[in-house]
């Protein structure tokens, strides 16, 4: 065995669908300054769902796709900073539902750049502890953590979970990756979590809200999704023509438009979504691949780029061959 292919994918969705219109009512924007702003015409906002029924709504479908029996899963990691729980880790939660006896399972947090870390983290995971088989999810409800007043940030996000299933193969899958972090731009996007309430120092503030420099961050991703499509390129020795598709973190449809144009490629070959999903954080990459598979854009042996960016700030890219 010398590589790791990915073998399924699956997405999942809340039902309650936050259009632009509905926004015009809780702050003041219009449908127009979105749309023309960020390419976005309406998101999904979980009402009854959890990140973890949302995470095992897409896992299922992914495992199904694969066509493997659960019980052959070694590995599940977990991409989000929005977990329902501080601990254990949702991968375990996860495990638990899926009635996996024993696997290894853990989370972890990159931002909206969480599945493509998570994927990576997978690929080398499987090959140095000889797990035949990974599950990989990204989810985030970042409602839960949505500044509501605030009309620069409520109008970009959407809850949601993508997944995908990973198998150890003959052939190599997962051609070559690209990991960055940028801690100087840790103020430009964060939340803050609990701070310390014991015996010893009293604080009753509850949780932050997520704040973001929405022109920072901006600035960051056309730069950052340029950089890492081209240095995972590189990284394989592979001209940008050869590649099918780009599937970048759906942020904003002006920030795809430019990279687009930066890496002189045609916009065809970027998938979007944004306009239905908003921006889902962890989840935009994974539901994205799902839609062009299980819309039957995908065949063997085409190339993907696989492109985030999100807090810390982070970025990070893919290369795989299907
Ligand atoms: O997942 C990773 C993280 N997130 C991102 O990638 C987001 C990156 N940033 C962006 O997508 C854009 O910066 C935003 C969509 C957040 C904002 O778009 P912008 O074109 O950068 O707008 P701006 O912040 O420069 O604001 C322009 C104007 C301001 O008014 P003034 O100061 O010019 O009078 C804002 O107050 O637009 C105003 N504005 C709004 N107006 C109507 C900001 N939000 C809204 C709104 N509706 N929702």
């Amino acid at each position: 065995m010398v590589g790791v292919k990915i073998i399924g994918t699956g997405s999942s969705l809340p039902k309650n669908v936050l259009t632009n219109f509905d926004l015009e009512k809780m702050v003041e924007t219009s449908n127009d300054w979105i749309i023309q702003r960020t390419g976005i015409s309406e998101r999904r906002i979980a009402q009854d769902e959890t990140n973890l029924s949302l995470s095992l709504d897409a896992s299922l479908c992914a495992i199904e796709d694969a066509k493997i029996d659960k019980s052959q899963i070694g590995l599940i990691v977990f991409a989000s900073i929005t977990q329902d729980y501080i601990t254990p880790a949702s991968a375990s939660l996860i495990q638990k539902e899926l009635g996996i006896k024993k696997a290894c399972a853990f989370d972890i947090a990159a931002g909206c750049s969480g599945f493509v870390y998570a994927l990576a983290v997978a690929k080398s995971l499987m090959e140095s502890q000889n797990h035949e088989y990974a599950l990989v999810v990204g989810c985030d409800v970042l409602s839960k953590i949505t500044n509501w007043q605030d009309r620069s940030t409520c109008i970009l996000f959407g809850d949601g979970a993508g997944a995908v299933v990973l198998k150890r193969d003959e052939e190599e899958g997962i051609l070559a990756s690209n990991l960055t972090s940028y801690p100087d731009e840790t103020n430009s996007l964060y939340c803050e979590s609990f701070k310390i309430n014991n015996p010893f120092s009293q604080n009753d503030e509850i949780p932050g809200k997520l704040v973001m420099d929405g022109r920072q961050v901006f600035r960051f991703a056309t730069s950052a999704l340029v950089y890492e499509v081209t240095k995972v390129l590189q990284k394989a020795n592979l001209d940008i023509e050869k590649i099918k598709y780009i599937v970048p973190h759906q942020a904003n449809k002006r920030i795809i438009d430019y990279a687009a144009e930066k890496l002189n490629v045609s916009e065809e070959k970027f998938i979007v979504n944004v306009n239905s999903y908003g921006n889902t954080s962890a989840a935009s990459v994974p539901i994205c691949l799902d839609e062009i598979n299980k819309k039957g854009l995908l065949s063997e042996g085409d190339y993907i780029v696989l492109v985030a960016f999100g807090a810390g700030l982070t970025s990070g890219a893919l290369l795989l061959k299907w």
